[in-house]
């Protein structure tokens, strides 16, 4: 009796499945035109798009549509039906796209497309929720959608809402519309000139299936591109796999990467694959591959030439579809020339180099951008209130010289979020912050971690940085202690960071 037709199943599903796919990826794109597919799908329509509001530049963009002819689109929010949705938060339902003044036929134009009916909903998070975006279905298949499609998307569209929450899109001003784009791929944060660089690479590279090595400091986020590599590859629905060669005894090492036949050695009592044959149609990632044992290296390079290999005790060659990268914070220059690398794997190797920079080298904007990513990530985590930087919090950031990178910063700001049940973050619970105990404005942060090697302009900030966080955010007060006006203080500390973003 409770028999569901396919189509209501199919909009059900859907529903309880988006929040966990957005969240999961860190393919944002991939993820929101999987949903739009659906929702097309779903809907009987001929397309579907969703439509998010930069808040920067407060215009719509089409971070997925399914018009193979336009693949990204952007327009002002004054024009067109779904720029009066995101404006007013209304939902519209119109049977003849034309005969409706809201209607702006310049998109038809340019793309040579017919609109007909149109199903448009505000993405929010409820009803009241500033409007991040929305979703646009264009075309019932076959006569207009009814009120029964209409309820339907409106749910859609806030479970849309609640999934963006979970991605690393933002609100700037969380109760004003619209969200701001930190980085081309989901649960990455950058968009300093020195990342925009690595993520082009890393776009490029995932289209192929070339040999990559990601080089740079512990805690750059070697792990994490090697990830986005993979989700951004045709291989993105295989396996991703890793091997850590550090944790790896020699001994160890082969039967880890090749696996072993039965009774191969002592305990050896059944076949294990090893984690080449596990990563078969995926992306295997040798991380830390600069530790990889000598002994090892041999095999190893067999089989990254021509993807053959034996389990250990077997006799059968065997093959595996794998695309290879590899990860490292060693100098790997340095180990060839100590005869702990064999030449002849690093060239191998070292096909695609992408080299990550460390923190300290990506500006003080996005230091600020991605404390504030954590910090948003883990007041949801351990469900504390919106989180609110005191005055000299960012700065004191901002002239730490992060030995640790991304990771470092990320666990001084969990342990802030931790230590601020009410969400006020203050200077005083950086680790380094409360360590320096109050140091003269000439010695601020201690002296010592201003490294040599920085350009002088570069130091400055920093040294600026550490001046004003050591008066509590006063920019005044640093000023005066500098001996120069304030202006100068503001304008040391914007150098570097800002960067033209007329791409
Ligand atoms: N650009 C980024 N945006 C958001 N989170 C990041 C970014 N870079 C790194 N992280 C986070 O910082 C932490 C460290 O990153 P990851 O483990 O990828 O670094 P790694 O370079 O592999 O370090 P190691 O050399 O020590 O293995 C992780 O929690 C990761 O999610
Ligand atoms: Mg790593």
């Amino acid at each position: 009796m409770l028999e569901r037709s396919p189509l209501f199943m199919n909009r059900l599903s859907l529903l309880v499945d988006l929040a966990s796919m957005l969240a999961r990826e860190v393919d944002l794109d991939a993820m929101l035109e999987m949903s739009c597919e659906r929702v097309a799908r779903a809907l009987g329509a001929e397309r579907a798009t969703v439509w998010l509001i930069d808040a920067e530049r407060g215009d719509l963009v089409a971070r997925v549509a399914l018009l193979p002819e336009l693949p990204s689109l952007r327009q002002p929010v004054e024009r067109g039906i779904s720029g009066w949705v995101a404006r007013t938060g209304q939902v519209v339902r119109v049977d003849d796209a034309a005969s409706d003044e809201r209607f702006d036929p310049s998109a038809d134009r340019a793309t040579g497309y017919t609109t007909r009916s149109q199903l448009v909903a505000p993405i929010r998070e409820d009803g009241k929720a500033p409007v991040r975006g929305v979703l646009q279905l264009l075309n019932k298949l076959d006569g207009t959608f009814d009120e029964e499609d209409e309820r339907y998307v409106v749910a859609l569209a806030i479970q849309l809402g609640r999934a963006l929450e979970l991605t690393t899109l933002r609100a700037s001003d969380p109760s004003g519309p619209g969200l701001v784009m930190r980085g081309p791929f989901n649960h990455i944060i950058g968009r300093s000139p020195a990342m925009e660089t690595v993520f082009r690479r890393i776009a490029l590279a995932a289209d192929t299936d070339a040999t990559v090595l990601l080089r740079g400091e512990t805690g750059t986020g070697k792990g994490l591109l090697a990830r986005a590599i993979h989700v951004n590859s045709p291989r993105q629905a295989g396996p991703f796999v890793t091997v850590d060669c550090t944790t790896l005894p020699a001994q160890l090492v082969e039967s880890e990467l090749f696996g072993h036949e039965r009774g191969a050695f002592t305990g050896a009592d059944r076949r294990v694959r090893g984690k080449v044959e596990l990563a078969q149609g995926g992306t295997l990632l040798l991380d830390e591959i600069g530790d990889l044992p000598l002994e090892m290296q041999g095999k190893l390079l067999r089989f990254v030439q021509d993807r053959c290999f034996e389990r250990v005790g077997g006799r059968e060659t065997l093959r595996a579809d794998v695309r290879i990268v590899c990860a490292t914070h060693r100098d790997l220059e340095a180990a060839i020339a100590t005869g702990k690398l064999r030449e002849d794997l690093y060239y191998r190797l070292r096909v695609v180099e992408i080299d990550v920079p460390p923190l300290r080298e990506r500006g003080p904007d996005e230091i600020a951008t991605l404390a504030k990513h954590f910090a948003d990530m883990y007041a949801r985590r351990y469900r504390r209130p919106e989180p609110r930087f005191q005055p000299g919090a960012i700065d004191a950031l901002i002239a730490h010289c992060w030995p640790g990178n991304v990771r470092e910063l990320e666990h001084w700001v969990e342990s802030a979020i931790v230590l601020a049940p009410d969400g006020r973050v203050e200077a005083q619970m950086w680790p380094r912050t409360r360590e320096r105990k109050g140091t003269a404005g000439g010695e601020a942060n201690g002296g010592k971690s201003v490294p040599v090697g920085l350009t002088l302009e570069e130091a400055t900030r920093r040294y600026v940085a550490a001046t004003v966080a050591d008066c509590a955010g006063n920019r005044t007060a640093a000023a005066r202690k500098l001996g120069v006006g304030r202006n100068t203080v503001a304008r040391a500390l914007r150098k570097v960071s800002r960067r033209d973003t007329n791409d």
